[in-house]
């Protein structure tokens, strides 16, 4: 477990302190459209998108060029500089669209920074070693830095100490491009029935940040993108807790890996539960009537 943000003084963070900034800006600005409400468009299938994506994203492309302007950007609204570099921006300038778009009070900038070895080409991965991910409606700000613990407004956070699945409490979230090719609603049941439940809030930066500060025991989904994750992943790893993919090998807590063994067993068709089909319901609340 990473002990090391009690032991690193905010002053002495490299990134964090310029990086809260741009995220404070950007968050402000989404505050503002959320309080007017926006207009909104379709990328594809139920993909959203809104001016305030478009405008903050390059808001934040402006201000981490300003701040930085050796690192490369990849943002999820289209911006793509410098990405050959040695640092990267993961920018997801508003993380919760379908809420935001909604009037649902959920959603966050989200903005990782990736370290890569020298030569290293544009399509291959470094380390992780920042991430800030602000709720401009909470006024939230979560922060890491790798080696350096994560923090909540400041504040050393730990993932949860919660020891089995059936105490848990779990998100996940379903993708909004070819819907129908997702098994996800299978794993929604399955974890559903043996954990405390599981939130589908829409933002996966924000489900990442509630398990790195222990609001949440565990999170999941299918196909999420880099902008999605890069901050998210290293405050859970710098709070103590472990990201891997769903055949993941280094686990730290017992959850995930139950969550793991559940994984495991679904995807081989193992020990499902059954639950009535509507119609079965139905016949079974009319027979139990009789
Ligand atoms: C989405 C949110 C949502 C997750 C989707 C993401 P966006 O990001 O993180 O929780 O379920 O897979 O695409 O589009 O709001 O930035
Ligand atoms: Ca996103
Ligand atoms: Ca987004």
């Amino acid at each position: 477990m990473t002990g090391a943000a009690e032991a690193v003084p905010l002053r002495q963070l490299i990134w964090v302190p310029r990086v809260s900034q741009i995220a404070r800006e950007a968050g402000a600005r989404l505050r503002e459209f959320f309080a007017q409400g926006v207009e909104t468009e379709y990328k594809g299938d139920v993909d959203l998108v809104t001016v305030a994506d478009r405008t903050v994203e390059k808001l934040i492309r402006t201000r981490l060029g300003e701040a930085f302007p050796d690192h490369g950007i990849y943002g999820e609204e289209g911006t793509r500089e410098r990405l050959d570099g040695e640092f990267r921006w993961y920018v997801d300038p508003l993380d919760g669209t379908t809420n935001f778009a909604h009037g649902f009070p959920q959603f966050c900038v989200s903005l990782g920074l990736e370290q890569r070895p020298p030569g290293a080409k544009p399509d291959e991965d470094g380390t992780l070693v920042a991430g800030v991910i602000y709720d401009p409606l909470r006024d939230e700000l979560f922060t890491a830095e790798r080696g350096r613990g994560a923090r909540l407004n400041g504040e050393p956070v730990h993932v949860s100490r919660a020891r089995e699945l059936a105490e848990a409490l779990l998100a996940t979230g379903f993708p909004s491009r070819k819907r129908h090719a997702s098994p996800n609603i299978h794993f929604y049941q399955e974890f559903t029935l043996r954990s405390h439940g599981v939130r589908r809030a829409g933002s996966a930066a924000l489900d990442l940040a509630y398990v790195a500060c222990g609001r949440l025991e565990g999170f999941w989904e299918f196909n999420l993108n880099p902008w999605d994750t890069a901050a998210g992943i290293l405050l859970v790893e710098e709070a103590g807790g472990r990201v891997t993919d769903y055949a993941g090998r280094h686990y730290r807590l017992a959850i995930h890996n139950e969550l793991l063994g559940l994984f495991s067993d679904m995807f081989a068709g193992r020990g499902l539960a059954p639950i009535p089909t509507p119609r079965e319901y139905a016949e079974r609340r009319a027979s139990a009537a009789e």
